[in-house]
């Protein structure tokens, strides 16, 4: 191209991105003039500061191919209805009743649960052997907060870790989610450190959970597949369908 007259490489540059960091969370918005981050997560970015998430490391990776729509992923993972029957290692550390939802916020939803007596954090007995996090409430060492921040996190608070989803849809049907788990670098520098009590947790408890998302895609593939009513404990997974149908209402 050096001999087309007029051509200025720099006038074809690469797609510039717009990216902005909550505590260590790098975002991507793809709009030309997107509102600053602070201004679309509003009160989360305060809510869970003592977390320090900026200073946690990663620790392990295990990277998932679901065969479900990413949505069916957000919504499990905004429900606990399930998990006395599809999770009792999970009920058995953390009552399915416990806690309480936040209304719906425009780019995330979430809540929190609350570890039961004599259980220190999840993992495969219920004891911690990390450092609770610095800069944690007495009540926050007792609860894990699940927020799910549209289109593609899960984030998991943890009081000795933090769990990350990172969802990437391939297709109408598939789902690759990137499970990140996070640690104190003090943790993490201990010799003979070993996450595998509340990794091989999780990956447990994920593995569950995308089977009956799986489960779900096909059954709503089905040309007989009807819709149910919701109950009185999913109105977070109500309120998601509606922000879904509006954003398509919208044209966006
Ligand atoms: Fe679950």
């Amino acid at each position: 191209m050096d001999e087309v007259p007029h051509f200025r490489k720099a006038d074809y540059p690469l797609m510039g991105v717009h990216a902005d960091e909550w505590d260590g969370h790098i975002f991507l918005n793809l709009s030309e003039r997107p509102e600053p981050l602070s201004a679309q997560l509003g009160s989360l970015m305060e809510k869970f500061r003592d977390w320090r998430m900026q200073h946690l490391r990663l620790g392990r990776r295990i990277v998932y191919d679901v065969k479900a729509n990413w949505k069916l992923v957000i919504q499990n993972y905004n429900e606990c209805l399930h998990c006395p029957n599809l999770h009792p290692a999970l009920n058995k550390l953390s009552h399915y009743l416990s806690g309480e939802n936040e209304l719906l916020h425009p780019t995330y939803m979430g809540g929190r649960m609350d570890l039961r007596p004599g259980v220190d954090t999840l993992s495969w007995d219920g004891t911690c052997p990390r450092a609770v996090l610095p800069g944690l409430s007495a009540d926050d060492r007792r609860r894990v907060y699940y927020y799910a921040i549209f289109p593609n996190m899960l984030l998991s608070l943890h009081p000795d870790y933090m769990m990350t989803h990172t969802l990437w849809p391939i297709a109408p049907g598939r789902t690759i989610n990137v499970c990140e788990w996070h640690f104190q670098p003090s943790e993490l520098a201990r010799d003979g450190f070993d996450p595998s009590d509340c990794v091989d947790f999780w990956d447990m408890t994920n593995k569950q959970d995308w089977h009956v998302c799986e489960l779900s895609q096909a059954g709503i593939g089905s040309p007989a597949y009807v819709p149910g009513p919701y109950s009185n404990r999913e109105d977070l997974l109500y309120a998601f369908d509606r922000f879904i149908v509006n954003f398509h209402e919208r044209g966006l």
